[in-house]
């Protein structure tokens, strides 16, 4: 897959894009990634990209020109990418979108800075707008850097085995279960027992319980999104029982 970042600071996410599992993916050919400064395509003095807003108003508003013409240079060696703007006022990015996404052949990234961006330019150049979540950003380059996080780690061999195996977990639709190292007592706290035994049925239907019961106490909405089989309505009610006698409502 190919991604191309356009912003006022490409840089940012360039930087977040070398270390760890997008570094790696990076570094092997995976993913192709170019970064675009919105400056290099202004036609003004200082490089300027931005200006008052018509109707008044608080802030700066990215131009037109210097955008559409960033987003053409980058289509031009990414052809048949979809173009995302990142946005608050976007669809709330959640697994499946990032998927879908992961699906494409390439991504182009509007990260927008000021009050937004000439709207002009989002209709004639942009194919789609998504928000990370109902909270607003000083600018969509920490939004970019999430996307391209969570897009990367699902393209074909980028994942190893066990962070495969640990994003199966949300896949599930379930919180992960808690994890535990070394010491096995920590300030006389000790590792729950069944994580020693070396028996691996029990320790599978123990983390099983934990993301089940995890996720009914933090995130029921998304229990209510599916269908537990027999073993996890078990596990659930267990939990739930243990929950109770330990003196929980
Ligand atoms: N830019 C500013 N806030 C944002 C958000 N929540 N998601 C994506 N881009 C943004």
């Amino acid at each position: 897959m190919e991604i191309d970042v356009v912003g006022l600071f490409p840089e940012a996410v360039e930087g977040f894009c070398k270390i760890g599992v997008v570094g790696r993916a990076w570094e092997r050919g995976t993913v192709a990634l170019r970064f675009w400064n919105l400056r290099d395509f202004s036609a003004e003095k200082w490089r300027r990209v931005d200006d008052r807003p018509f109707g008044g108003g608080p802030g700066m508003v990215l131009m037109a020109e210097p955008v559409a013409m960033a987003l053409a240079a980058a289509r031009s060696r990414n052809p048949g990418a979809t173009v995302v703007y990142l946005s608050p006022a976007g669809r709330v990015v959640d697994h499946d979108a990032v998927m879908a996404l992961a699906a494409r052949s390439g991504l182009v990234l509007l990260a927008g800075r000021y009050e937004g961006v000439d709207e002009r330019v989002l209709c004639a150049c942009v194919d789609e707008e998504w928000s990370i979540g109902d909270y607003v950003l000083s600018g969509g380059e920490a939004a970019a850097a999430v996307l391209i996080d969570a897009v990367v780690r699902q393209l074909p061999g980028v994942l190893g085995h066990e962070d495969s195996a640990r994003e199966d977990s949300f896949v599930e639709g379930l919180l992960d279960c808690p994890h535990y190292t070394r010491p096995e007592s920590w300030r006389k706290e000790p590792v729950p027992e069944v994580l020693l035994s070396g028996n691996h049925e029990r320790i599978r239907t123990w983390r099983l319980k934990q993301s089940l019961g995890r996720t009914w106490l933090r995130r029921p909405d998304l229990l209510a999104e599916r269908d537990l089989n027999a073993e996890q309505i078990r596990l659930l009610e267990e939990f739930k029982q243990e929950y109770r006698g330990y003196g929980h409502e």
